[in-house]
């Protein structure tokens, strides 16, 4: 792991404009962080999914159609479970399912796991901790009928190439009526979109300010935190916020696991994430060359916010 994080981290300080990886995130200060992102006022997202199980959880699992059937319900990026819980309490009276929680942080799917034991203790829980590249090995091709939920606009963090090639990949690996649930944040004004990723708490700054943090404790790196600031944006003609931190000053941080020192120039900014927003086009287009097709939409009443039921032809 370690290894790894130092080359991604190497590489991207190395390429112009520099990046870092939003899968480093999620360290355990990360993942309470992300937990209070879910939770702040300005960030709509997640109670307008959670709007949406709470009001259609039934006309969601109805077109699941998994009645009678066992299957596997298996969640990309479960976090700490909190919508997903809406729709397995209404399938809970269906006993012959297996729900699947796969998250790339262990300390998250810990939580779960004991959430789970507690309030829905009937259900049967297999978590599996890696990310969602690796995760793909352990999704087989087998005769098990298999819903997969990717929810919280999290393909959006992908740019559409990626984002294409992985829903091929993962389609390569469902059968005929297997289906995803696809939750995804729907376009739409700037002035809704950005405080969501840059609300008056600080928290987002917090949120993406600890990579550095998590980069100086676990890489030994000499960043000063205070010397760097979250700039987010919404790129209106991309359809797609993103967020950036921005060196305040002409500064050099060195990172002794890579033994290399990075200069930063003043106003440079290190790239952090994309949150796409889509549309039916958007997605039609991640989900092009593949068996998937557009069942159904489920949308909040607000319009904000959908999710996409597609299913293999
Ligand atoms: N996928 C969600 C989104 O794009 C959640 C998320 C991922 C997020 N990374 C984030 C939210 C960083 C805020 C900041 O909104």
């Amino acid at each position: 792991m370690n290894k790894q994080f130092t080359e991604d981290v190497h590489n991207g300080l190395s390429n112009t404009p520099k990046r870092l990886l939003s899968k480093y995130f999620y360290d355990e200060i990360g993942d309470e962080l992300f937990v209070e992102i879910m939770n702040m006022p300005e960030y709509y997202l997640t109670n307008s999914e959670l709007e949406i199980f709470q009001q259609q959880a039934a006309d969601i699992i109805k077109a699941f159609e998994v009645s009678g059937k066992p299957f596997e319900l298996i969640e990309l990026g479960a976090g700490d479970g909190t919508k997903t819980i809406e729709l397995l309490k209404e399938l809970k009276s269906k006993k012959d399912f297996t729900y699947i929680p796969i998250d790339i942080s262990q300390h998250a799917l810990d939580g779960l796991e004991k959430r789970l034991a507690k309030e829905l203790p009937e259900i049967d829980v297999k978590p599996l901790q890696g990310d969602y590249f690796s995760v793909l090995d352990d999704i087989k091709a087998t005769d098990t009928v298999k819903v997969i939920l990717f929810l919280g606009s999290n393909l959006g963090n992908m740019l559409d190439v990626n984002a294409n090639r992985f829903i091929k990949q993962l389609s390569e690996r469902l059968s005929s009526k297997d289906k995803i649930l696809l939750g995804v944040d729907l376009k739409k004004s700037a002035d809704i979109i950005l405080p969501a990723y840059n609300d008056a708490q600080g928290i987002t700054s917090r949120f993406n300010l600890n990579l550095l943090t998590r980069i100086n404790k676990e890489l030994g790196g000499n960043f000063d935190i205070d010397q760097f600031e979250h700039a987010p944006l919404y790129n209106v003609e991309e359809g797609q916020a993103e967020s950036y931190i921005r060196s305040k000053t002409d500064q050099d941080v060195y990172i002794k696991a890579s033994d290399t020192t990075y200069h930063f120039k003043e106003g440079e900014r290190i790239h952090m994430e994309i949150s796409r927003k889509y549309d039916s086009d958007t997605v039609n287009k991640v989900i092009a060359d593949t068996r998937l097709y557009i069942k159904k939409i489920f949308t909040d009443s607000r319009n904000y916010y959908s999710d996409f039921l597609l299913e293999m032809e």
